[in-house]
């Protein structure tokens, strides 16, 4: 299992020291959403945030979820600034194919996102080139929400269809985890949790023993 807590949810105001309370908490993943304003309705973080935790913290695995309407155009950009893993909408470019070559010709893992709406076979014509895909647990664009129903027989399908093609690729789910998701989406074949407020952030023993536990506890 991988916790990959969500920068989204970090004030602001204090996200260099929140940074460093996970990593003094063992994390080693960090999920990073940018969002245009455009794909969806909330603007987070300029590119360069990813340059700027890469080169305090190169030990960080840098998972940059893309909310962008135009994924090609951050792609060359997002590997010199060190961001390790790059997932992008599927319904956000016409050419999934190209830009999943792109990112693993590059030398980063390559990821799709789904999201709620969408039905999980849409990926089956990329498997191969894919390394993990993320199940939006939540409407994309805003940190905080519910785990919406269905989303853990969705997780289900995923890993079955996983399964039927005997594939590699990782499943990652983001939004709205708690601990009682968390335990449930371990059993039907998630790899890596994106946390977030419930069980990372906005604790009350705050976030480096917010990390212990979860790690504990799963
Ligand atoms: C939602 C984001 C998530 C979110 C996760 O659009 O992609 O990464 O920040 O945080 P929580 O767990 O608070 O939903
Ligand atoms: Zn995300």
């Amino acid at each position: 299992m991988i916790n990959a807590p969500s920068i989204a949810n970090c004030n602001l105001l204090e996200m260099g020291k929140q940074i460093d309370e996970l990593v003094s908490g063992n994390v080693t993943f960090l999920h990073i959403d940018l969002m245009d304003g455009h794909y969806v309705p909330n603007l987070a973080f300029p590119i360069t945030i990813v340059k700027e935790i890469k080169t305090k913290y190169p030990q960080l695995a840098l998972d940059v979820h893309l909310m962008v309407s135009n994924p090609q155009d951050y792609i060359d950009r997002l590997k010199e600034y060190g961001a390790d893993y790059v997932s992008f909408h599927i319904d956000s470019t016409s050419f999934s194919v190209r830009h999943l070559k792109n990112i693993r010709n590059l030398g980063m893992k390559a990821g799709i996102v789904i999201n709620p709406s969408q039905r999980i076979d849409i990926i089956e014509p990329l498997i191969d080139y894919l390394d993990y895909v993320v199940l939006m647990t939540v409407e994309p664009g805003f940190a905080g929400q519910k785990f919406m129903e269905g989303s853990l027989e969705r997780l289900e399908e995923l890993n079955r269809l996983r399964e039927r093609y005997k594939a590699s690729f990782l499943i990652s789910i983001d939004g709205g985890v708690d601990y009682p998701k968390a335990i449930e989406s371990l059993k039907r074949g998630a790899d890596i949790l994106v946390t977030g407020i419930y069980v990372v952030f906005n604790q009350p023993d705050g976030i480096t023993n917010a990390c212990f536990r979860f790690d504990k506890e799963m």
